[in-house]
């Protein structure tokens, strides 16, 4: 069903967009509104046209009744009367008369004889005809959404509608409405959603590239820096006297600095992006699995199986996220699912890549289906490479996040083509 809702709204977007020719899809939609219409107001014929503010034009989408045996002989005279112009291709402008004047540029219910709707442009056989058929009178509702008129429902019947009848054909009317404007709004929502996961990959694209670049900065040139001072100031001690009062002090500050460098710095830099990404995917999973031990036992497997120095190597633009998305993935197996054991498995060929994160933790419960930033970054991430994302639980317990993206093949161009 809700295909079905979907379907129709990009429908009524079509209409609110003034598109051209009808489609197959459009003309059985317009025609089921007026075919409703019709059965439900109880006249002979309903129109359901579309309206351009910008030119004033209107058009007709669909006419209901045409398989009446009646209606069909009429639609046949006017094709021959109006040398071959079908019913469907008559169009009019709002400032042909007041009627349909007010009906669209005013919005207003209108109500009058056919031939004083129709006005002076319609030939006068034309009128009779209509009047022949049994549609001396004209009814017409502003199909409005957004605030403005987008077209009309006119229902054409032998005598003015009954109070009865005018409720029910405002209530169609208000329902064809609601399906515009539920279109509008969800064309409306989906750009925003849009425009929103553009803005977060952005983000979450730029995140990793500062992170990567404050890791290196802290890595290469702060680190280094601190390892010349603190060599420096052994240099310093080992020239002192033995006895030097100074010396205990000294050494403990040397001590200390080195142990900023390596736990903070070094360690910093190591959590934003490991040095080891440099190397390889691979070897950044087995190092990243290594974080774990002796909490959660990772292991990381290769199909094909690889020789640990053979991994083929893809470019950092994929290296970084993937890793981020493995990185993830652990950090939830172990924080949400308290899993004891984790498989990375990463699948390569030249067409195809995945990688699969299975832990044996407790698994995803229905009210936990609700995404933190996490699943965002991954599913995010693995959209940005091309590729797709899943986080299921698994049958057995625990649970399984998949990333499927293009093969070896697609990165390789991606690298020869920069
Ligand atoms: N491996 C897992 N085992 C059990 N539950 C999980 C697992 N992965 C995700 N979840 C559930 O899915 C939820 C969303 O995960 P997500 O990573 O998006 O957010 P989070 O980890 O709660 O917060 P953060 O934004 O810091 O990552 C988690 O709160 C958890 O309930
Ligand atoms: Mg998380």
């Amino acid at each position: 069903m809700k295909s079905r809702w979907h379907g129709r709204n990009q429908l009524a977007q079509n209409l609110l967009a003034y598109a051209g020719p009808l489609t197959r899809d459009q003309h059985e939609l317009y025609r089921e509104i007026v075919e409703n219409a019709r059965l439900a107001v109880g006249v002979h014929w309903v129109q359901l046209t579309q309206y351009v503010p910008d030119t004033g034009d209107v058009r007709q989408l669909a006419i209901s009744g045409f398989h009446l045996p009646r209606m069909r002989r009429a639609a046949r005279a006017f094709s021959r009367l109006m040398g071959g112009m079908q019913l469907l291709d008559v169009t009019a402008n709002v400032s042909e008369n007041a009627f349909v004047h007010g009906l669209y540029a005013e919005g207003l219910e209108i109500e009058g004889r056919e031939r004083d709707v129709t006005g002076q442009r319609v030939p006068r056989v034309v009128v009779n005809l209509a009047e022949s058929v049994g549609m001396r009178w004209m009814m017409g509702f502003p199909l409005k959404a957004g605030g403005q008129v987008r077209g009309s429902l006119n229902f054409h019947s032998a005598k003015p509608l009954t109070s009865r009848q005018r409720i029910v054909a405002r209530a169609m009317t208000r329902q064809v409405e609601l399906l515009f404007e539920n279109a509008e709004l969800s064309q409306d929502l989906a750009q925003s959603v849009q425009d929103l996961r553009a803005a977060q990959t952005q983000l979450m694209l730029e995140e990793d590239r500062i992170k990567s670049e404050l890791a290196m900065e802290l890595h290469g040139r702060v680190q280094t820096r601190l390892l010349i001072l603190w060599r420096r100031l052994n240099r310093v001690i080992a020239s002192m006297d033995p006895d030097d009062p100074q010396r205990g002090p000294l050494e403990a500050i040397a001590e200390n600095l080195d142990q900023i460098r390596d736990v903070d710095v070094r360690g910093v830099s190591h959590r934003l992006a490991p040095p080891i990404l440099a190397a390889g995917l691979y070897p950044s999973l087995l190092f990243l699995g290594s974080l774990y031990y002796p909490e959660m036992d990772v292991t990381v497997t290769t199909d094909p199986i690889l020789d640990p120095r053979e991994y083929p190597d893809l470019p950092p633009e994929v290296r970084f996220p993937l890793y981020r998305i493995v990185e993830e993935a652990l950090a939830n197996a172990y924080h949400h699912g308290h899993a004891k054991h984790a498989g990375v498995h990463w699948a390569f060929s030249a067409d195809h890549l995945t990688l699969t994160v299975r832990d044996d933790g407790a698994g995803m419960s229905a009210e936990a289906a609700g995404e933190g930033l996490g699943l965002v970054g991954m599913r995010t991430r693995a959209q940005y490479l091309g590729g797709t994302f899943a986080i299921q639980p698994m049958r057995e317990g625990g649970c399984e996040v998949s990333v499927s993206l293009p093969g070896l093949d697609a990165w390789k161009e991606m690298e020869s083509g920069d």
